[in-house]
């Protein structure tokens, strides 16, 4: 094994950056692998019979801590010589009781999820995480996890550190998701995975549905219904035999959408970013780039392990500001930080509509956004659940420093806004990043950023 395969302590001491003026960018760079089909890789493949292969798996802090407490409930995870990872499964229904409390770190996905997992285990688990998770609401997956009859000790308003107890005996449950959320559906699902019966999750907003296609992939018996108005209904037969499988990550677009943005926005640039995700449930960011006026172009479109992915090309653009529907929301959530560094740089008004669920990301990234932007220099509102960015077609000045807050994506989206104001952006602590894109300021240089 190599050190990939531990999860860093990360020091108390907070490791500032700092992100000046980029000269064209250009170049071919990867991104990362894509997070949530990675935690999802290790906890499918922890449940499947067999040995799965993963290649690209995302080794970031967040799905570390996924492996860990996939090993901690008694599956085999390991990083082999050639960067492939191995998951030897339990079978569904077979995981152990951990013999510690699970430390998720950072990682409100993988947390969720495997919650979802215990809920129909014979088993206790004790959870808890970092400042940023311990602050994050979890009664959204604690409602419809009880309804299995799973029971739970938590913080006041369900919050980390909590204990889940599985009910051994569970009932199958119809769920409908109140909010748009693709963890919390996934939540239900994995519950239903142990469970007798047909688990139905019925879903008024259609979200990422990675969970449904790997599922399949595994094996599991599962169908998707649209409504006519855009939702779901996911239908899943308890107690399948999953069988280990080889997975092939994409690279994900909720990281290549900064250096994307940032090509876009520092003139001259053209930079090619191979192997992305292209699913239409994750693509909500450059569907608004490019009515924006991006020019982004999807070269050789194809598939991999059960998803769309295409090389994304990107030339810099002169921006508009347009109007982002509250229906776009699931398929952009993680992306409305970089997309307002974006909009503050463009011609005209950016409202980006109904981004409630933008205060309990990693970060209240609603007032995230708002305070970053105006300390750099733009000129921003909020109007109820709305955020409009006012942009005058030059970027805003810069010379400021943000406060990352244990957010990855906030950090990441002022450091591209850095790349084009007269002046600096600083960023108070970079370490959050390594959750979702480990070796994102060697990549950035490389394509032409100024990041120290
Ligand atoms: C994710 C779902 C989204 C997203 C998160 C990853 C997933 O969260 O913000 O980064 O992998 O299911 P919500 O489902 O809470 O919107």
């Amino acid at each position: 094994m190599t050190q990939k395969t531990e999860i860093s302590v990360p020091s108390d001491a907070p490791i500032p950056a700092a992100s000046s003026r980029a000269r064209a960018l250009s170049g071919t760079a990867r991104v990362p692998g894509d997070k949530s089909i990675s935690h999802r890789a290790l906890m499918f493949g922890a449940l499947a019979v067999g040995r799965s292969r993963v290649t690209g798996l995302l080794e970031g802090e967040d799905v570390l801590r996924t492996a860990a407490a996939m090993r901690a409930m008694g599956a085999t995870v390991e990083r082999a010589a050639d960067g492939a990872w191995t998951v030897d499964g339990v079978g569904v229904g077979g995981l152990a009781e951990p013999a510690d409390v699970i430390d998720m770190g950072n990682a409100g996905t993988g947390v969720r999820l495997v919650m979802g997992l215990v809920a129909t285990h014979p088993i206790t688990a004790i959870f808890t995480g970092d400042a940023s998770l311990r602050r994050r609401p979890m009664n959204r997956v604690i409602a419809p996890l009880s309804l299995f009859g799973a029971t739970f000790m938590g913080r006041e308003g369900g919050r980390l550190p909590l204990a889940i107890s599985g009910n051994p005996t569970p009932v199958p449950v119809s769920y409908t998701v109140p909010v748009a959320s693709a963890q919390v559906k996934s939540a239900v699902l994995l519950a239903g995975l142990n469970t007798p019966g047909v688990t139905t999750v019925i879903e008024p907003v259609a979200t990422r549905d990675h969970t449904e296609r790997m599922l399949k992939g595994f094996g599991a018996e599962l169908s998707v219904e649209e409504t006519a108005d855009g939702g779901r209904v996911i239908r899943l037969t308890g107690q399948p035999r999953l069988s280990a499988r080889a997975v092939t990550v994409p690279a994900d677009p909720s990281s290549a959408a900064f250096p994307a943005v940032a090509a876009l926005l520092v003139p001259g640039s053209e930079i090619l970013l191979p192997e992305v995700g292209t699913n239409p449930l994750r693509f909500g960011l450059f569907d608004t780039l490019a009515e924006m006026g991006a020019d982004i172009v999807l070269e050789n479109p194809r598939e991999i392990a059960g998803e769309p992915v295409a090389d994304l090309r990107v030339r810099a653009s002169a921006l508009v500001g347009v109007d982002v529907p509250p229906e776009r929301a699931p398929s952009m959530i993680d992306e409305y930080p970089i997309l307002a560094v974006a909009a503050a740089c463009a011609t005209g008004t950016t409202r980006m509509r109904g981004l409630a669920e933008l205060r309990v990301k990693e970060s209240n990234r609603f007032d995230a956004v708002l305070s970053g932007l105006a300390a750099c220099g733009a000129k921003v509102e909020a109007a109820g659940d709305d955020i409009l960015v006012h942009g005058t077609g030059r970027p805003p000045r810069g010379g400021a420093t943000i406060a990352a807050n244990l957010d990855h994506r906030i950090a990441m989206s002022f450091l591209v806004l850095g790349a084009v104001g007269d002046a600096p952006v600083a960023i108070d602590d970079i370490r959050a990043v390594d959750t979702s894109f480990p070796g994102f300021v060697p990549l950035m240089n490389r394509l032409g950023m100024s990041l120290t």
